[in-house]
């Protein structure tokens, strides 16, 4: 791979779930001073993922993609994109969701504090392949411009039709110029799966869910450690690659 420009990284069973071994890759990522910028993906909203940098000191990020890429939020300004939020406002209605899968299913809807207006997300524990088809089918039929994320065998997001953290990811890369080619990206549920479409470099973390191991493309790398170590782990493999081709040339 070209130059590293760009880390992406899931946070709760990646970056974060081992607390020594989150505390190794700070350490880590300071002494590195690699010099790339740094964003954290993640399925819960910019404000706790901001609880979760001061609770354990992780190394501030350029953006906070939060809210399964429903949010970003730039971190130097504090600036929450709205460039990237209105290009589904025209398409998608919130109301017509709820009331379609109403309908038809028995489903939990998540706390109040876990929804918001481009997120609509519910608990569905150990869903079927069919009975997800059934969901996807049914907001197809209420023709409404929406998907469906399924992550670890109990969340259920609604989102935008291609809104998830792999474009929101492909969106801050391109605004900062930065070619795929030089993005690494990492996770460990079905949340993060569109991180590993997008041409990017990309690092299963060790304990990651099947989901996820089973669906990512050859060339991933995937880690022999688990949490926040199988990032530093991926991240020297890319390194160690990056070196490898500038010496060769
Ligand atoms: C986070 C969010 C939750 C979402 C899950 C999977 O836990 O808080 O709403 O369902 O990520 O994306
Ligand atoms: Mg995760």
């Amino acid at each position: 791979m070209s130059r590293l420009a760009l880390v992406v990284s899931d946070l709760d069973g990646t970056m974060l779930g081992d607390d020594q071994a989150t505390k190794a890759f700070i350490a880590w990522w300071r002494a590195q001073a690699l010099g790339c910028r740094l964003v954290y993906a993640s399925g819960r909203f910019v404000p706790s993922v901001c609880d979760s940098i001061r609770t354990h000191d992780l190394p501030i990020p350029d953006a906070i993609i939060g809210g399964v890429g429903t949010e970003i939020c730039e971190t130097r300004t504090g600036r929450r994109l709205t460039e990237w939020e209105q290009r589904w406002w025209p398409s998608w209605n919130r109301g017509r969701i709820l009331a379609a899968l109403a309908e038809s299913f028995d489903l939990e809807l998540q706390p109040l504090e876990l929804q918001s207006e481009s997120k609509i997300s519910y608990y569905l524990r150990d869903a079927s392949p069919h009975l997800l088809r059934e969901i996807r089918l049914a907001l197809v039929e209420s023709k409404v411009a929406a998907d469906l994320i399924y992550s670890s065998r109990r969340d259920l997001d609604i989102v935008p039709r291609g809104v998830n953290k792999g474009t929101a990811a492909a969106f801050l890369a391109a605004s900062w110029r930065i070619p795929a080619t030089q993005v690494v990206a990492c996770g460990d549920s079905g949340n993060d799966l569109s991180l590993f479409e997008r041409g990017f470099h990309g690092i299963v973390v060790a304990n990651a869910q099947p989901e996820l191991k089973q669906n990512v493309l050859r060339g991933t790398y995937l880690a022999q450690n688990r949490y926040a170590a199988g990032l530093v782990e991926g991240l020297e493999h890319f390194i160690r690659a990056t070196c490898y081709q500038t010496s060769s040339r």
